[in-house]
């Protein structure tokens, strides 16, 4: 005997789910027995319950013990036709009609199970969105408006509605925060509200006359112009100051800014003089120094360094360092040793020196005095005009007076002054009295100018003029220029290199003229100072640490002037120079 058993189970949405299988035997035992062909695990239905068995051509069941109900009444025994429905405890049979080579088919299906307490508790306690009124689909629709209205709608409308950024920017979150790439500089954070004072047009890279029209006095770089400027970014403000990174971090200063245009100079400017840059380790041109050459204040030439031959300074002051820097140099108040700093006070930022004085760090010992009769009495420094009056007065007061307030011996100085008598000077007798002392400065001012004291440290020049008693000498100083910056297209901060000894940079010791020049050339710097890469004991020093990109002296840029109004916007400026 040959039965086809079909399981039935049901799918959660209730649809019958059929499992065939084939069972062979004489007999066929159903139950919740192992021994059972039709194994029925449920514990409502008997070890042993029925049994399957042929007798002729007809197949039976029959139930020994327990009870079945066939088609609704209960039978121990009853005859398997097709369409008979037995219920054998909590399942339920139906007889099918038998597929070829089989002699039954019996559909079998658990239509009673027993409860599953704790499923039974956990699927009361939840509530499914299906209970509710809501569905699925609504919140989720819900939703994806509120984050459109509050994401792209509001700050869409706010950027293109001037009315509307005016009522919104006093709100304490203005609809436009959720664009926010990030925190503004602290510079800008004042107006960072609002974000039309840089985005103009919404969607629009950030041009460069926003910036200029309220930085209208930072000066510019050189401006390049044409088709290389604008592939390159050239000099476009935001591709140095893209905003939004943080409070100080306005200024980019990887060397790539530079080195865009610096690697290769040329490309930017078929003229130019310069020599490329890309590093300052290993390619960087030796440095230039800016030397005075007159006559004007802005006459200058500038040198390189390697060029010893021509590197003279033309102060038009004469000193030198080594007789002031020996240990015990003579003064009025017996010996003393100088320092640097009695001479070169450091400025209020300390990055420089204030100007050499003449009143402040010589005139301590190189004292003005101009009648060696006289030691108390100098005359200005400064003016040759004034050091001639000074001694004018000097002179007539003695003249006219007869007895000079400070003067304590006058008998050698009075010697070929007419006796003016006592009483009423006459006005004869008191011109007679002022060309004498006009006289007498001439004399001594030979004295003072050629020979003693401001030939010492000036270069005096001497011009014979008609003066009113006659021929006089005209005395002059050759204009002073000690200079204070050497470097001026880069800068450089005493007070970062303090824990330096002076002379480790400027070897003065030993220099006896100020034609000398001790300031450091770049092998100097590198000793200290790597490149773009780190390296053992030196400071890493891009461009910017040593350069700044606006430099003095070149005009603001103009929105004409820089070109790359559309490049890309933050697009990271390509290196072209040849990294050596
Ligand atoms: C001080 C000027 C300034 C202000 C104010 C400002 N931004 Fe910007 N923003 C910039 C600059 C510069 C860039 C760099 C973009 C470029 O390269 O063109 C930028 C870039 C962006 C970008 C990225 C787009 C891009 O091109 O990469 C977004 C978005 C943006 N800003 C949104 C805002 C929002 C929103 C506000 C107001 C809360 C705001 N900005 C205020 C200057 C500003
Ligand atoms: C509404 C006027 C305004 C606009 C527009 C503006 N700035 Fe400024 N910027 C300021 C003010 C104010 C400061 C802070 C004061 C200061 O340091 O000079 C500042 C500071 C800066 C600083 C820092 C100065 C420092 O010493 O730290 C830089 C760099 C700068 N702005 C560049 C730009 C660039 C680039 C743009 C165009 C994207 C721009 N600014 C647009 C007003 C403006
Ligand atoms: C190639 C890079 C570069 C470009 C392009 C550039 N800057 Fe600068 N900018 C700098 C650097 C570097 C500094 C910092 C200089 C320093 O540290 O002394 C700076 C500083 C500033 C400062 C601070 C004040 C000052 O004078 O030092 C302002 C303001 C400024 N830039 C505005 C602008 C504006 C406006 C533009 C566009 C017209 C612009 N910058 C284009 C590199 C650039
Ligand atoms: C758009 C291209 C470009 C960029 C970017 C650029 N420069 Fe220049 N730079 C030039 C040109 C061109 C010259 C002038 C050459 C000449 O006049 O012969 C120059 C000149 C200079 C000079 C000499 C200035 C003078 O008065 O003689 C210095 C220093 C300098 N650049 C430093 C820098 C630094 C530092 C940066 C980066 C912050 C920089 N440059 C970025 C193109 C550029
Ligand atoms: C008695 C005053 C005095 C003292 C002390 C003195 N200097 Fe000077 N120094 C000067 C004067 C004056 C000049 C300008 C001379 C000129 O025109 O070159 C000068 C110029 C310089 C210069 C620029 C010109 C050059 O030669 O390169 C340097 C650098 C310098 N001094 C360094 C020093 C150092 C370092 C010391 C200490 C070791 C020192 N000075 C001590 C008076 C002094
Ligand atoms: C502490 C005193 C002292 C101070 C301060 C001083 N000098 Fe002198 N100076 C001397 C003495 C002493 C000599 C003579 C040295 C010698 O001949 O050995 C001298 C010599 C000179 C000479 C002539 C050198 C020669 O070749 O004959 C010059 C020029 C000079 N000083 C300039 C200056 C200047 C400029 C300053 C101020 C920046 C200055 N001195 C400050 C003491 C001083
Ligand atoms: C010990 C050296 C010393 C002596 C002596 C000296 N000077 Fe000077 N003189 C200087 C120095 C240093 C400066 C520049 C710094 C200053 O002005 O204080 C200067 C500057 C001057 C200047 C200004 C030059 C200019 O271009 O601004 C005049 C004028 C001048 N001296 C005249 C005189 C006269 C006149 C005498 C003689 C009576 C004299 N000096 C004596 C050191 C000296
Ligand atoms: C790390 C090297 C270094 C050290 C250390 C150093 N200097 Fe300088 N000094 C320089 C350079 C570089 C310059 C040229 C700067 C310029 O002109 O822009 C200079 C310029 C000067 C000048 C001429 C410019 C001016 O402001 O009058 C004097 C003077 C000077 N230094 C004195 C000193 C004294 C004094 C000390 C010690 C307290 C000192 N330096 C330490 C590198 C150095
Ligand atoms: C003995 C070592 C030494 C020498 C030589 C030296 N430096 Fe420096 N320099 C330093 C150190 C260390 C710092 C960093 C100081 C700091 O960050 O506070 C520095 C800082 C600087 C800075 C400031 C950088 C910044 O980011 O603010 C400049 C500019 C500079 N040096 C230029 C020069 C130049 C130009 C020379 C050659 C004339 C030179 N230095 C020689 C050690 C040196
Ligand atoms: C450690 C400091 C330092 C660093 C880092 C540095 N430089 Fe210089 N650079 C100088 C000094 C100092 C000068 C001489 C300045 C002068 O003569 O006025 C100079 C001169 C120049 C000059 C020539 C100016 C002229 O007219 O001769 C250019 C261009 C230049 N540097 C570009 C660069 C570039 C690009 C970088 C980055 C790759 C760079 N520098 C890095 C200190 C530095």
């Amino acid at each position: 005997m040959r039965i086809l058993v079909i399981s039935v189970t049901r799918s959660r949405k209730g649809q019958p789910v059929r499992a065939e299988r084939i069972v062979e035997g004489e007999m066929i035992r159903l139950g919740r027995g192992t021994q059972c062909e039709i194994h029925l695990p449920d514990p409502r239905v008997a070890l042993f319950h029925a049994a399957i068995y042929r007798q002729g051509d007809s197949i039976f069941i029959h139930a020994p013990e327990a009870e079945l109900a066939v088609d609704g009444g209960p039978e121990r025994e009853a005859r398997l036709t097709p369409r008979v429905h037995i219920a054998l405890g909590p399942y339920e049979m139906t007889v099918e009609p038998p597929p070829s080579g089989c002699d039954l088919a019996l559909a079998i299906e658990l239509v009673r199970p027993l409860p599953d307490d704790l499923a039974e508790i956990r699927a009361k306690s939840r509530t499914s969105l299906e209970e509710t009124a809501l569905s699925k689909r609504g919140p989720a629709w819900m939703l994806a408006i509120v984050l459109g209205i509050v994401f792209l709608l509001a700050p869409a409308l706010n950027a293109v509605l001037p009315l509307l950024r005016q009522a919104t920017v006093k709100l304490p979150v203005t609809p436009d925060q959720s664009w926010n790439p990030g925190q503004l500089s602290a510079g800008h954070q004042a107006f960072g509200r609002q974000c039309g004072s840089c985005h103009e047009t919404p969607f629009v890279h950030v041009r460069d006359h926003v910036c200029i029209d309220c930085h209208v006095k930072t000066p510019g770089h050189v401006q390049t112009v044409g088709l290389q400027t604008k592939l390159f970014g050239g000099t476009r403000c935001a591709n140095c100051h893209a905003d939004h990174k943080g409070a100080d971090a306005l200024v980019r200063r990887d060397p790539d800014l530079c080195v865009t245009c610096h690697g290769d100079l040329k490309y930017f400017k078929a003229d130019t003089t310069l020599n490329n840059a890309t590093d300052f380790a290993v390619n960087h041109p030796p440095f230039k120094l800016t030397l005075w050459k007159g006559p004007n204040r802005a006459d200058v030439m500038r040198v390189s360094q390697t060029e010893k031959s021509k590197l003279v300074e033309q102060s038009h002051l004469k000193f030198p360092h080594d007789l002031h820097l020996k240990t015990s140099v003579r003064g009025p108040k017996g010996r003393k040793t100088l320092e640097c700093r009695s001479c070169h006070i450091p400025d209020a930022s300390g990055k420089g020196f204030e100007p050499i004085s003449m009143n402040k760090s010589c005139l301590e010992c190189h004292t003005l005095e101009f009648e060696p009769a006289v030691t108390t009495r100098q005359v200005p420094h400064g003016s040759v005009d004034n050091v001639m009056l000074t001694m004018q007065e000097f002179y007539a007061n003695i003249a006219l007076n007869n007895i000079p307030v400070d003067v304590v011996d006058i008998g050698e100085i009075q010697r070929g002054l007419p006796r003016l008598g006592n009483g009423v000077i006459t006005e004869e007798q008191r011109q007679r009295a002022l060309t004498w002392a006009k006289f007498k400065a001439q004399q001594v001012s030979a004295d003072l100018f050629e020979a003693r004291v401001c030939i010492v440290c000036h270069e005096v020049t001497k011009a014979v003029i008609r003066g009113e008693s006659g021929k006089e000498i005209a005395w002059g100083v050759v204009p002073v220029f000690v200079a204070s910056t050497w470097m001026p297209k880069a800068r450089f901060d005493h007070v970062k290199h303090r824990t330096n000894k002076c002379a480790d940079c400027h070897s003065v010791e030993k220099s006896h003229s100020s034609a000398d020049i001790a300031i450091p050339d770049i092998v100097k710097c590198r000793e200290c100072h790597a490149g773009n890469k780190p390296a053992a004991n030196k400071v890493v020093s891009t461009c910017v640490a040593c350069h700044g990109f606006h430099l003095p002296n070149h005009p603001p840029f103009t929105v004409r002037g820089s070109m790359a109004l559309d490049a890309p916007a933050g697009a990271a400026l390509p290196v072209i120079g040849k990294l050596q």
